[in-house]
């Protein structure tokens, strides 16, 4: 625990207050980082390009995806992570490890926790069974290190100019060292590159630079090379997985060392200037003050909550941690063209966090989300195309879609404009939708390319689906009609009507794979999305619509089953509700999706399910909508490391989770959000242009929390949705009525389908 703030409560009305200045210790940043969840426990700033924590060998679970692991042996706290990810690891590069006694550079060297790690916002603390104890604090591209080794030892810290997370469970997309170089001076002041190449975008090599320097002088200095030992002031390998660095050596009996490491895409130099510009001194509890303030004005003091109870608080605080780890804000740290725009990487990935994530932001920052968009475009303009993920500087891979069509439309129908160029954005939507990205070999999926763009468009383009000669054509017939919706908001908007009435009725294609015959002996209705040939004909009337084999790279679906994509079409739902045979059959179908009344076919803890549990308010049954959200946020998600049903991907988990605490959830690329039910009394929202967003549940109790009334800016509401303009542009309140009865309570129109056409 770091002492730098009280927790601050006041009671107003019987309910708890906190001040924003406690917030941060509402936070618990091992959430989600066990069981799958992947989380990134360790110091950053809100979407810093450091990300500083252990890296450990031997994780229980197999590979450490953000480094981090309760169990296994550390080998560096470096400076670079993701957050939340599958795939596989990324980065763990430029690294220290405390030491004591005799080293041997010939062998991995490790150390052991003699307790579990501690982490609060902007600090960690490891202790090791050596007796050192290792804090570390993050900057934005800069970070600090304070050691405290036990007295009458010989304290050493090790770089490893080689070190860098691998993947031992998923080795074709593991990271390799492939090159690097180091100098020193005699005061211990480092500076060097690392260049690295693989992981899960299959990454050409690239190069990070770095410096770092001690507060205290070394009173020795060895290079090492493979097992080779040496004096000299440089070293490099160009072994692939070589092991090359510095030992310093400190005094025997110094007890406390402090180290600063900067970090850049461009230079040494620029690196060295990042500990400059972000470190005054080596006072690692100045770099954490700095970090609790950033993340409370830029992102907690965005949301003010009142509660009585103390899980739903670090619920929500501890979600909106996870959700702004990612992307990393690189702007200045772009190696490979230099603009004027800001620049992002680490979408890691656009497919996991277009949903909810990117709406989240434009919510509670839309400057953000606008800064975000620029750098998408501005990846376009420079690199080809926007990217659906990227990281280490280069876009890969793509899952299905080009969703960062949907990230934009959802910025522009929402108005989220500052500084974006809208023509150039819709001419980086158009490529995405009409030029086929260039064959790039894909050993996971050889039959396109998975780099960017969309790969499998020669067949969208000619039979307005994509067919079985092409692996995941599900999944992509499915989000290629999503994303061309997307392209159809900003063309109507942009006054290219042409464009818009193409790309709206390319939204409809959907329906194309929709197979009226397409049943299960285990459910009682048919019709579903099946793979199509390229003559027409369905591909084995026999499909399973509950089955994906491994719904993997080279499966007709990807990550989830047919009958979980059948509901992919957030643009067109009222099209579903007809195919699926009207109101009835479509909520019975709900039903089924998940345990609670029904069979359970759908995972909440895995994007593609993130919309359908409130679809139910597309035929005015919102009651459904509530009880569902009730019943997986409550036996879904846990307070703790295990907490999170699936990878974070990113934040996206965390996003879902909030904005089922909040009460409303947003349907991606539009203005519309659905009404759910609020956790919490009351959740008011600070937004960017000054305005404020209250959301009130009157009556609200662990069993009143079914709505039987809202008012929207004083209002009676009989619709069980609302849109951007009616909140968040000028602010407003909405406020429940809540009691324990289900009832039918909107009687006004259902949500909008805008891809809805008559052609
Ligand atoms: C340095 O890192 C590399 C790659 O992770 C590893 O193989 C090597 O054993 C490390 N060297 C030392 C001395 O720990
Ligand atoms: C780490 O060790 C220090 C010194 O022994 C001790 O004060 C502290 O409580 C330990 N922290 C944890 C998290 O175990
Ligand atoms: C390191 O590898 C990169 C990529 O292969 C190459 O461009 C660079 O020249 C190498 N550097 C050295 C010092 O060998
Ligand atoms: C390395 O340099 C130190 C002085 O800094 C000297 O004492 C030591 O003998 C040298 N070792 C080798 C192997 O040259
Ligand atoms: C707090 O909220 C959680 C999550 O909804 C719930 O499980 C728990 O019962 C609530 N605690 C109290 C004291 O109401
Ligand atoms: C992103 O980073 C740049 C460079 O450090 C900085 O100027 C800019 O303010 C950052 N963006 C945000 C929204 O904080
Ligand atoms: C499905 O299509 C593939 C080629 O696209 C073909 O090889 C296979 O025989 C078809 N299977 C059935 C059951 O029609
Ligand atoms: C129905 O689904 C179950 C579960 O996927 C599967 O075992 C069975 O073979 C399917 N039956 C048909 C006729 O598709
Ligand atoms: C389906 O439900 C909506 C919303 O209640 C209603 O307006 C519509 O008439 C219903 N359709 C039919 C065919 O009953
Ligand atoms: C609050 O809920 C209770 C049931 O728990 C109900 O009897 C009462 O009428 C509700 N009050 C209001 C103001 O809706």
């Amino acid at each position: 625990m770091w002492p730098v703030l009280a927790v601050l409560l006041s009671i107003v009305n019987g309910q708890i207050v906190l001040a924003n200045s406690a917030i941060n210790d509402q936070v618990d940043v091992f959430f989600g980082t066990e069981n799958g969840g992947n989380v990134f426990p360790g110091p950053a700033r809100p979407y810093g390009m450091v990300k500083m924590g252990v890296d450990v060998l031997d994780a229980k679970g197999g590979s450490a995806y953000s480094g981090y692991s309760p169990d296994g042996r550390i080998n560096g706290i470096s400076m670079m992570h993701e957050s939340g990810t599958g795939g596989a690891p990324q980065y763990g590069v430029v690294a220290q490890l405390p030491l004591v006694g005799d080293v041997d550079l010939g062998s991995q060297q490790t150390i052991e926790r003699s307790s579990p790690d501690s982490g609060s916002v902007g600090h960690y603390l490891v202790n090791a069974t050596n007796g050192v104890t290792a804090e570390f604090a993050a900057a934005d591209r800069a970070g600090i290190y304070k050691y405290t080794f036990p007295s009458g030892t010989t304290p050493s810290v090790l770089v490893n100019g080689s070190h860098h997370l691998s993947a031992p469970t998923r080795p074709w997309w593991t990271q390799y060292f492939v090159n690097g170089s180091l100098s020193t001076s005699s005061e211990g002041k480092y500076t060097g590159s690392t260049t690295i190449k693989g992981g899960w975008g299959e990454q050409s090599p690239w190069t990070i630079y770095y410096c770092g320097d001690f507060e205290t002088a070394p009173s020795s200095i060895n290079a090492f090379s493979g097992s080779q030992r040496f004096n000299s002031s440089t070293v490099s390998s160009s072994i692939q997985d070589g092991s090359f660095g510095f030992l310093f050596t400190f005094p025997e009996g110094t007890t406390s060392i402090s180290s600063r490491v900067g970090i850049s895409f461009i230079s040494t130099d620029q690196a060295c200037r990042n500990i400059e510009n972000e470190l005054s001194g080596y006072q690692i509890e100045d770099t954490v003050a700095e970090t609790v303030k950033k993340w409370n004005t830029q992102v907690f003091g965005k949301v003010d909550i009142e509660t009585d109870n103390s899980t739903l608080l670090e619920y929500i605080y501890t979600a909106l941690y996870g959700a702004h780890l990612l992307p990393s804000n690189r702007t200045g740290e772009n190696p490979y063209w230099s603009s004027t725009e800001p620049y992002y990487d680490d979408f890691f990935t656009i497919w996991d966090t277009f949903r909810c994530l990117n709406p989240l932001f434009n919510i509670l920052s839309p400057s953000r989300g606008a800064d975000i968009v620029r750098s998408l475009i501005d990846t376009w303009r420079n690199d080809g195309y926007t990217p659906d993920a990227r990281s280490a500087n280069q876009n890969g891979r793509t899952q299905g879609g080009s969703n960062s069509d949907i990230v934009m439309a959802d910025a522009y129908a929402k108005n989220i404009n500052d500084g974006i160029n809208w023509e150039d954005g819709f001419s980086a939507m158009k490529k995405n939708a009409e030029v086929t990205p260039e064959y790039v070999y894909d050993p996971k999926a050889p039959d396109a390319s998975n780099k960017e763009g969309r790969g499998a468009l020669p067949d969208w383009l000619k039979y307005g689906y994509v067919t079985r000669a092409y692996t995941r054509s599900v999944t992509r017939t499915m989000e290629y009609a999503y994303d061309d919706f997307a392209l159809s908001v900003v063309a109507k908007g942009l006054g290219y009507t042409s464009d818009a009435a193409k790309y709206l009725k390319r939204s409809t294609n959907w329906k194309n794979i929709w197979n009226p015959e397409a049943t299960n002996s285990s459910v009682s209705y048919k019709g579903f999305v099946q793979p199509k040939n390229a003559d027409g004909t369905f591909n084995g009337t026999n499909y399973d619509p509950l089955s994906c084999n491994n719904c993997y790279w080279t499966d007709d679906e990807y990550e989830g089953k047919p009958v979980e994509y059948v509901w992919a079409v957030p643009h067109d739902i009222s099209s579903l509700v007809d195919l699926m045979g009207g109101n009835d059959s479509f909520s019975q179908r709900l039903d089924d999706m998940f345990a609670l009344h029904g069979q359970g076919f759908a995972d909440i803890g895995n994007e593609p399910s993130f919309l359908t549990p409130y679809l139910y308010n597309y035929v005015n049954a919102q009651h459904k909508t509530v009880e569902l959200i009730r019943y997986l946020v409550n036996t879904k998600y846990s307070p703790g490391a295990s907490g999170l049903p699936g990878n974070s991907d990113a934040g996206a988990m965390q996003a879902w989770l909030l904005f089922g605490l909040f009460g409303f959830y947003p349907v991606a690329g539009t203005t519309t959000y659905l009404l759910s039910s609020p956790f919490v009394p009351k959740t008011t929202f600070n937004l960017e242009n000054g305005n404020t967003v209250e959301i009130v549940a009157n009556n609200l109790s662990d069993t009143n929390f079914y709505v039987q009334s809202v008012q929207i800016n004083g209002e009676d509401w009989n619709k069980n949705w609302f849109s951007h303009e009616d909140l968040f542009e000028n602010g407003g309140t909405i406020t429940f009525e809540l009691d324990s009865q289900p009832i039918v309570w909107e009687t006004g129109d259902v949500p909008p389908s805008p891809g809805h056409t008559n052609s």
